[in-house]
């Protein structure tokens, strides 16, 4: 590649030729690559929202919806006219909606934005993408057909999965999805950990085993920010992200329905676990759309670990 421009004489792998040559069946090909874009919608709204930190205004001196609301505003009207979308859970909207003609074929569940908090400090952030087959509440087993997320930090990335494999993508100047990493494949064992909630609100075993971390030297790897946190520990192919239960809330922070399902299935399809320091996330009922539960997730050592401190 010369000087930053793809260099279109030879081979480039978008996202959609690559979920064509996966063989992913077309409706959520093309669902998945519509989400896709926007992302780059909602990555134009954090820009606008940034310059206005840099001292820039609406220019109709409008009173704007905060980042969150606005990313699911745009999330929620372009999968009205998807085609393929029936349902829509959002962590922004208090019940699930009816979508499109209300017989599309998947169901989405989105944090359109998360981690909004970060957006003045300028770290990154990301949006948390399910895509079911099935009703999402009250189910035993998963229904999951896909899952995504995109991270807006000094580069655009989204990572899929369609249940074959995980793959990386950049955002190019262009406006393309490129083909970073195909087939993203964990280590048995990694060297980063990152561990939310406050520790004095830690439970023992957790706490010991957190110490048990530090003792074998594991880098402390945390900024507040579920997607890039995690995808760290992906990229990285190693180490764990753990947000624990806490003595005042049980379940912990993170959402099963937004945060943790589309992780552990793009987690578990790199080879990665998911559990709740007992069960795998991708087994465990979704009760109501605000069921969160606690998380390890990560390489296998570090989550199988995990466990045996929990018992
Ligand atoms: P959201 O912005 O969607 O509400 O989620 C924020 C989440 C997640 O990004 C992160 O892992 C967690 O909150 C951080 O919580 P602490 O501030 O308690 O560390
Ligand atoms: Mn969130
Ligand atoms: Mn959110």
């Amino acid at each position: 590649m010369g000087e930053g421009i793809n260099d279109y004489t030879k081979n480039i792998v978008d996202l959609r030729r690559h979920m064509w040559m996966a063989g992913v069946e077309e409706e959520l090909r093309r669902l998945i690559w519509q989400i896709a874009v926007v992302g780059k919608y909602i990555s134009a709204k954090i820009h606008e929202a940034n310059r206005k930190l840099a001292g820039f205004k609406n220019i109709y001196g409008e009173d704007q919806l905060s980042l969150d609301r606005a990313a699911d505003e745009i999330m929620k009207n372009q999968l009205q006219y998807s085609g393929f979308v029936r349902e829509y859970a959002s962590e922004e909207l208090r019940e699930i909606v009816k979508t499109g003609s209300g017989r599309g074929k998947y169901i989405v569940a989105a944090d359109p934005l998360d981690g909004s908090s970060l957006v003045e400090t300028n770290l990154a952030i990301g949006t948390i993408i399910g895509i079911h087959k099935e009703a999402i509440l009250d189910k035993g087993r998963n229904t999951m057909a896909a899952a995504l997320y995109i991270t807006y930090g000094p580069l655009i990335t989204m990572i899929y999965s369609a249940g074959k494999g995980a793959h990386e993508f950049v955002l190019n100047r262009e406006g393309e999805y490129v083909l970073a990493q195909e087939n993203i494949v964990m280590k048995e064992k990694g060297s980063i950990f990152s561990p939310g909630g406050l520790r004095r609100d830690w439970l023992p075993g957790h706490q010991k085993f957190v110490e048990h971390l530090e003792k074998e030297g594991y880098k402390l790897r945390y900024s507040g920010g579920f997607v890039p946190d995690i995808n760290q520990v992906l990229i990285k192919r190693g180490g764990l992200f753990t947000y624990p239960a806490l003595l005042k809330s049980p379940r912990g922070k993170l959402r099963l329905l937004f945060e943790l399902q589309p992780m552990a299935f793009i987690m578990e399809q790199a080879g990665g676990m998911a559990t709740d320091g007992k069960d795998d996330i991708l087994s465990l009922k979704v009760e109501n759309i605000n069921h969160c539960s606690p998380v390890y997730i990560g390489s296998r050592a570090e989550v199988e670990l995990a466990k045996q401190f929990l018992v």
